[in-house]
């Protein structure tokens, strides 16, 4: 009988930042998915505990720049739905390690099992819907990488990475609750160019985005009950510390519903109003 010392096994908080610390896109997008496997069977297992890198390993193109300093995307023909598909390529990368980074960052507080299921599965579908891009991407002759992108979604996200609450209160319902508004128009405009392929690749992505958006609901209320703390008036307060800017209409009423996040959220914020000490 041979004894095999047994490797340790790695905890999701290793996992995370291995997913993070990948340069490559697509190679990220593919560890992402082992990784999201192992978890799911239980080879990962542990949650563990690991400092997360401020910034995460990125491909040398595109070239990263401040959303002010970003060329104006070209919106007709060819070109244009090219940059578009580029545009959200972006933020699903952006997105990838987003989720890992909201799994592996808060591993020292008590979260339940199914906050870190929820995260990994987001990231899991992140990595999915990158790929899908892509490879939209190339089949119009282009590649992630090929325009420049901007760093806004990464930076304002570590603006939170001190507290899970503003972390959940401004990603998953600011950022991607905006993806479930913006998102059927361009869906429309896609149809009417005649470009169903990329369409369909959007419906998917718009469904998958409902369960995301619910996710950081849930587990933002979670946060709140643990405090103490009201949802609506707290998810206010964080807005205006860390995102800064004004929740657009028109709202998709009908996907944030199904996401749990009702009207009483958004309706009435106002980014600031003079002697307002809500
Ligand atoms: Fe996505
Ligand atoms: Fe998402």
């Amino acid at each position: 009988m041979t004894t095999q010392t047994a490797l340790p096994r790695l905890t999701l908080a290793e996992a995370a930042k291995r997913a993070l610390l990948t340069a490559d896109a697509t190679e990220k997008a593919n560890v992402t998915a082992e990784l999201a496997a192992m978890w799911r069977s239980g080879e990962i297992s542990e949650i563990g505990e690991t400092d997360l890198p401020d910034r995460p390993g990125r491909p040398a193109t595109p070239e990263l720049m401040a959303p002010r300093h970003m060329p104006k995307r070209s919106k007709s023909g060819l070109k244009g739905r090219i940059s578009l598909l580029h545009a959200l390529a972006h933020i699903e990368l952006n997105a990838i390690d987003l989720a890992w980074d909201l799994a592996g960052r808060f591993t020292h507080e008590n979260l339940p099992r199914e906050f870190y299921d929820a995260w990994v599965q987001v990231a899991d579908d992140e990595a999915r819907h990158f790929k899908m891009l892509n490879k939209r991407l190339g089949e119009l002759g282009a590649t992630y990488g090929d325009l420049p992108a901007h760093d806004g979604l990464w930076e304002t996200s570590m603006d939170t990475a001190y507290d899970l609450l503003a972390r959940l209160a401004v990603v998953p319902m600011v950022f991607e609750a905006r993806g479930l508004d913006a998102t059927p128009p361009t869906i429309e405009r896609l149809l009417a160019h005649g470009d169903t392929e990329s369409a369909r690749i959007l419906k998917i992505i718009a469904h998958d985005e409902i369960s995301h958006v619910a996710a950081g609901r849930k587990y933002y209320e979670m946060a709140c009950d643990q405090r103490g703390l009201p949802y609506y008036t707290t998810w206010h307060a964080m807005l205006r510390k860390h995102f800064r800017g004004p929740l657009k209409p028109p709202f998709n009423d009908k996907a944030r519903y199904e996401a749990g996040m009702p009207p009483d959220y958004y309706q009435d914020y106002v980014l600031e109003l003079p002697g307002d000490e809500e």
